[in-house]
């Protein structure tokens, strides 16, 4: 524990398989280099990285309770529970930061049950379609949207 403020990023089923799962769609990159590179521009921005990824749709409400009075903002790519879960909605309404969906690929040019989204309805801000650079721009988004990052800097 460092005592910085914490930024959240929250993953859905299947990015485990990142780098392995469909590379032309998804890249090669893996789920580790994803947190490494949160944890780099987090670092970079004074924060330190939460970063959860489960294929358990109970797992990924859980873990937005925990976050949801702690976190200074949280990123999430809900991956295929962005199309089907109410229960991840509901959970999510609840967080006091501002949330932003990512998603690795653009969802809208894709099959059109990837269309809907029950993240957006409560999102800052939705990415889609950059990769791996949706999460530095969401991650700095975020902190451009805490409005005690000052005092942060200032009291680390
Ligand atoms: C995804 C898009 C979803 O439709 C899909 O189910 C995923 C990954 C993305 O990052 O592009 O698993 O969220």
């Amino acid at each position: 524990m460092t005592g910085r403020p914490i930024l959240a990023v929250l993953g859905g089923p299947n990015l485990n398989l990142l780098g392995q799962r469909e590379p032309a769609l998804y890249g090669t990159a893996t789920l580790t280099d994803l947190e490494a590179l949160c944890t780099r521009v987090a670092d970079e921005l004074g924060y330190d990285i939460d970063f959860r990824q489960s294929n358990h749709e109970g797992d990924l409400v859980d873990f937005v309770h925990e976050i949801r009075d702690t976190a200074s903002g949280l990123v999430v790519n809900a991956a295929a529970y962005t199309h089907t879960s109410i229960a991840l909605h509901d959970a999510l309404v609840t967080v006091a930061a501002p949330v932003i969906e990512v998603h690795l690929t653009n969802v809208h040019a894709r099959e059109e049950f990837r269309h809907v989204s029950y993240v957006a309805p409560i999102a800052a801000a939705v990415v889609a379609g950059f990769g791996a650079a949706g999460y530095d721009f969401a991650l700095r988004h975020l902190a451009s949207l805490d409005t005690h990052r000052e005092i942060h800097r200032v009291h680390p």
